[in-house]
């Protein structure tokens, strides 16, 4: 059901228009000239449509459509006229009328226009709001990988810079718009998972224990578990469940090599080990650029995907430009804060299953 307004001065048409919209469930206003159209369209959204005869007294029915796209340009206009002009035809489409029928003309016919014109007026609608609601979300997801960065300072904007690079590769590669968007998606959130893992083990500045290695390890099958339910998303989940497999079958969660993994996750893989070597963790200093480019060549055929070694290296951040890397967050203060001993007590205790000692994340302010 629509909500349509028919503005017509001949009687016996606006009484056969009324009739037939009526009769197909449709909530008719009418108005008899011009001007009375024109004072009825007194707010966007107030009508789904305007069917409208051409001449009119007081206001033409083009003036109409005018005034109805200026308040609502998602309005569908159709003009019904007894003049088989094409110049007016071509004045009413300017002015933003969508369909154009001659008079005489059949109630079917009138409503096989008016639906038409409304289908369109719904994809244009649904077409917004995906225009709108894309950078929302892009937005949002960003939001969301840095806060779960704040259980871990070492990394923070660490996604919002694969975000970039990820993205920088696959332009390189020419992958299409739906899978790089699919890619930075991925990229923001591989390590989404991590949400699982105690604070004081993501933070622990010594080398993990095999056991402690084990729980990491945990946390690309959570990420994908986290983001199952979103059926559109298999991309990204894939991403996030196999960003920590190797070229050579020698990664995990399942040994996944080559081909088999998929290019995404071979994508994010390679920018995650360039911005962990650049930016360093607590178990491992920076490094300069000429050693990452070595270390991305010693591991092409290995760890990484020999052809996105090769991007990336293509478009790589050149020493000092292109991305811009935060001072390394290493500082003595920030790791005193966690407390050495503390945090080695907290992970004893969490793997006993005491989980009192864990603290909870903290949210950047
Ligand atoms: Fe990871
Ligand atoms: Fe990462």
């Amino acid at each position: 059901m629509a909500r349509v307004l028919v503005a017509e001065d001949d009687g016996l048409t606006r009484r056969f228009i009324e009739e037939t919209l009526e009769y197909a469930g449709h909530e008719v206003t009418s108005a008899c000239n011009g001007a009375e159209a024109i004072c009825a369209v007194d707010s966007p959204g107030c009508f789904d449509a305007v069917i409208t005869d051409y001449a009119m007294p007081e206001a033409t029915g083009v003036d109409l459509i005018a005034h109805a796209q200026r308040l609502d340009p998602m309005i569908s206009c159709i003009v019904v006229t007894a003049f088989r002009d094409l110049d007016l035809a071509m004045q009413a489409m300017q002015a933003g009328a969508v369909a154009f029928i001659p008079k005489p003309f059949k109630s079917m016919h009138l409503l096989t226009v008016l639906d038409r014109a409304l289908e369109r007026r719904e994809l244009a609608d649904e077409a917004l709001r995906l225009r709108f609601l894309a950078p929302m979300l892009e937005r949002f997801t960003m939001v969301l990988a840095n806060a779960l960065e704040s259980k871990d300072y070492e990394t923070q904007e660490h996604s919002t810079r694969l975000v970039g690079m990820s993205d920088a590769i696959a332009r390189h590669l020419g992958i299409g718009d739906g899978m790089r968007s699919m890619i930075r998606f991925g990229a923001c959130l591989h390590d989404i998972g991590k949400v699982a893992i105690p604070e004081a083990l993501l933070r622990k500045p010594d080398a993990l224990t095999p056991e402690e290695r084990a729980v990491i390890r945990t946390h690309p099958d959570v990420g994908a578990a986290i983001l199952a339910d979103i059926d559109t998303w298999e991309d990204v989940r894939l991403i996030v469940k196999h960003h920590h497999e190797h070229f050579d079958g020698g990664g995990y969660p399942d040994g996944l090599r080559g081909d088999q993994i998929p290019l995404g996750a071979r994508i994010v893989s390679v920018v995650d080990a360039f911005d962990v070597m650049r930016t360093g963790r607590p178990y491992q200093p920076a490094r300069s650029y000429d050693w990452i480019l070595e270390e991305l060549q010693r591991e092409s055929g290995g760890q990484f995907d020999p052809e996105l070694v090769a991007a990336l290296i293509a478009v790589m951040p050149t020493e000092g430009t292109t991305i811009a890397v935060p001072p390394l967050d290493l500082q003595p203060a920030r790791r005193a804060a966690v407390g050495r001993r503390q945090n080695d007590m907290a992970i004893a205790a969490w793997l006993r299953g005491d989980t009192t000692a864990v603290r909870t994340p903290t949210l950047p302010a």
